[in-house]
C-alpha cells in the first residue's frame, strides 16, 4: 500500500529532523521550514495530514493552517504549540478547523498515536465522500430504472414534494392516479407522520378542482358543537354567541376539496351531518331548518382503526362504508427503508437551504443508523431529526453520527450515564472497564493493549497506576 503523505512545518531544523525520523517508517514525510514553503507544496500535491508549529517567524501556525485549509480542505490539520501559547491560540485553533493540538513537550509515542488517528480520520472522510458519490450514482441508476414507471405518473401527477420510489410508494401513487380525477371520496389511512395530509394536498392540486379551495379541518382538535358550526355553518341566534350568520367550511370549499383529518374522533351527531353531505351533497347549518346544496370532494384521514371503532359503536357503520369506498394505506417508513436516503437528501437540501448553510454531505455511519432506526413518528420524525442535524452541523463539513439525537446513538452508554450522573466518575468507570477489557483480550500485553485503546504505552502505564490495576494478573487468566 502507498504511504500517506504528511507535511511537517517548523522553523527549527532539529525539530523537523526529529519528527521526520519519528514518522518516516510509516509515512511519506515532507518537511517545510515555514508557512510559505508549506503552502507552495500544498498547491502542488495533496497531503493527508499537516503538522505545524505555532511559533514561527513570518507566518504563524494558525495563519498557515487557515490558508492550508483553503487549498486542501481534506487534509487533517494538527498544531504543535507551547504551553504558553495554548490560551492565546485556542480561539484561532477552532477557526482554522484544527483536528487537534499537541502541547510541547510531548511524548513521541503520543504524537505517533495522534498522527495515526488523524490518518484514520482522513480516510474516514474520504470513504464517506466516495460512498456519497457511489450512493448518488446508485440513486441515479435507480431513478432511471424507475423512470418508466414514474413517467406514467408524471404525465398526470405533479408530485410536488412527495419523495418515494420504493415499491410500496409506487403502489400508492398508482392508486392516487386512478382516483385523482373522480369525485370519489378517499380515505387515507396510515400511522402518524406517514404523509396523509401531503397526499390529500397532492390529490386536490392534481384534480380538476385545483382552482378552487383546499380546506383542512382537524376533527379531533375542537369541541363537537364548535366543529359542527365550523363545518356546516350556523344561523344568527342559534346559540349564545351566534351573533351573525356564519358560512361553514363546506360552503367555502364549494367546488373544491375538504380534508377532514382525524375523522375517527368525531361524535355520532357530527357523523350524521357528514353522512348527509356525502350521500346527498347537502348540509344543514346549525339552527337552520333548511338544507344547502354543496359540491365538495371529501378526503378523510385517520390513524385510528375505523373498523374497531364501528365494532365498539363509536363510529357509524353507514358513514364508514361511504368513506371507505377508496381507501389508500400509506405504509410506515420502516416498510420503505429504500426511500430513506432520498428523504434524507431532500430534507438536508430543504433545511440547509432555508438557513443558507453549506453542508458537504453526511457520513456513511449516520446513513446506516438512519436506515436501521425504528421511526415510530415516521417521516415527520425523520424530517425533524434532519432539521436538528442541520442546525447543529458545522458549515462546509460532513454531518457525523455524533450529532444524532441520543435516541439514535448507541444505547449501551446510557446505563453508565444513569448510574454515575457525574462525568468524572463515569469516565473513570469507562477507563477501568476498557483497560481491563483490553488487558483481557491481549492477556496482559501492555503494548498491544495500548494500541487497542489508542493510547501510548506510557499513557497506559500511568492509567494502570492511577486505577491500581495490575497487568501481570491478566497474564495467567
Ligand atoms: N413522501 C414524502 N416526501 C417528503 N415529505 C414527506 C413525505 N411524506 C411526509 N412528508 C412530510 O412529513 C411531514 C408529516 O407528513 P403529514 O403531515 O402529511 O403526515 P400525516 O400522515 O398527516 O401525520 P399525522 O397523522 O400525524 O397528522 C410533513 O412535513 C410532510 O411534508
Ligand atoms: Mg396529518
Amino acid at each position: 500500500m502507498n504511504k500517506e503523505t504528511i507535511l511537517v512545518v517548523d522553523d527549527q531544523v532539529e525539530v523537523l529532523n526529529m519528527l521526520r525520523r519519528l514518522l518516516l517508517k510509516d509515512y511519506n514525510v515532507v518537511v517545510a521550514s515555514g508557512g510559505e514553503e508549506g503552502l507552495d507544496y500544498l498547491k502542488k500535491e495533496p497531503v493527508a495530514v499537516i503538522l505545524s508549529d505555532q511559533r514561527m517567524p513570518g507566518m504563524d501556525g494558525v495563519t498557515f493552517l487557515n490558508k492550508a485549509r483553503k487549498i486542501r480542505p481534506e487534509s487533517v490539520r494538527i498544531m504543535i504549540t507551547g504551553y504558553a501559547d495554548i490560551e492565546a491560540t485556542i480561539g484561532a485553533v477552532n477557526q482554522a478547523g484544527i483536528y487537534q493540538y499537541i502541547s510541547k513537550p510531548f511524548e513521541p509515542e503520543d504524537l505517533k498515536q495522534i498522527v495515526k488517528k488523524a490518518i484514520q480520520k482522513y480516510h474516514a472522510v474520504r470513504n464517506a465522500e466516495s460512498l456519497q458519490s457511489e450512493l448518488l450514482k446508485k440513486n441515479k441508476e435507480l431513478e432511471e430504472a424507475n423512470l418508466k414507471l414514474y413517467k406514467q405518473f408524471e404525465e398526470h401527477l405533479d408530485l410536488g414534494n412527495l419523495i418515494g420510489n420504493s415499491p410500496p410508494m409506487l403502489k400508492v401513487l398508482k392508486l392516487v392516479k386512478k382516483v385523482v380525477n373522480t369525485p370519489t371520496t378517499v380515505l387515507l389511512l396510515g400511522e402518524t407522520g406517514t404523509g396523509k395530509e401531503l397526499l390529500a394536498k397532492i390529490i386536490h392540486y392534481n384534480s380538476s378542482r385545483k382552482d378552487n379551495a383546499f380546506i383542512v379541518q382537524n376533527c379531533g382538535a375542537i369541541p363537537d358543537t364548535l366543529l359542527q358550526s365550523e363545518l356546516f355553518g350556523h344561523i344568527k341566534g342559534s346559540f349564545t354567541g351566534a351573533i351573525n350568520n356564519k358560512q361553514g367550511l363546506f360552503e367555502i370549499a364549494d367546488k373544491g376539496t375538504i380534508f377532514l383529518d382525524e375523522i375517527g374522533d368525531t361524535s355520532p351527531a357530527l357523523q350524521l351531518g357528514l353522512l348527509r353531505a356525502l350521500q346527498e351533497g347537502e348540509i344543514k347549518p346549525v339552527g337552520s331548518a333548511g338544507l344547502k346544496k354543496v359540491d365538495v370532494r371529501i378526503i378523510a384521514a385517520t390513524n385510528k382503526n375505523l373498523e374497531e371503532e364501528v365494532k365498539s359503536g363509536r363510529f357509524r357503520e353507514d358513514l364508514y362504508y361511504r368513506l371507505s369506498v377508496f381507501p389508500i394505506l400509506l405504509p410506515p417508513l420502516r416498510e420503505r427503508q429504500s426511500d430513506i436516503p432520498d428523504l434524507v437528501y431532500y430534507f438536508i437540501e430543504k433545511y440547509a437551504g432555508r438557513i443558507n448553510k453549506k453542508i458537504k454531505g453526511i457520513d456513511k455511519e449516520i446513513m446506516q443508523v438512519l436506515m436501521n432506526a425504528a421511526f415510530p413518528g415516521n417521516i415527520r420524525e425523520l424530517e425533524n431529526e434532519i432539521e436538528r442535524l442541520i442546525t447543529l452541523a458545522d458549515e462546509n463539513e460532513i454531518i457525523t453520527s455524533d450529532l444524532l439525537s441520543p435516541r439514535f446513538s448507541q444505547v449501551e452508554i446510557q446505563p453508565v450515564i444513569d448510574q454515575h450522573r457525574n462525568l468524572k466518575t463515569a469516565i473513570e468507570y469507562l477507563e477501568r472497564k476498557m483497560i481491563s477489557q483490553a488487558l483481557k483480550n491481549t492477556k496482559g500485553n501492555i503494548l498491544r493493549s495500548a494500541r487497542e485503546l489508542g493510547i501510548s504505552r506510557v499513557g497506559l502505564h500511568k492509567m494502570l497506576n492511577r486505577h491500581g490495576i495490575n497487568a501481570e494478573s491478566f497474564k495467567s487468566r
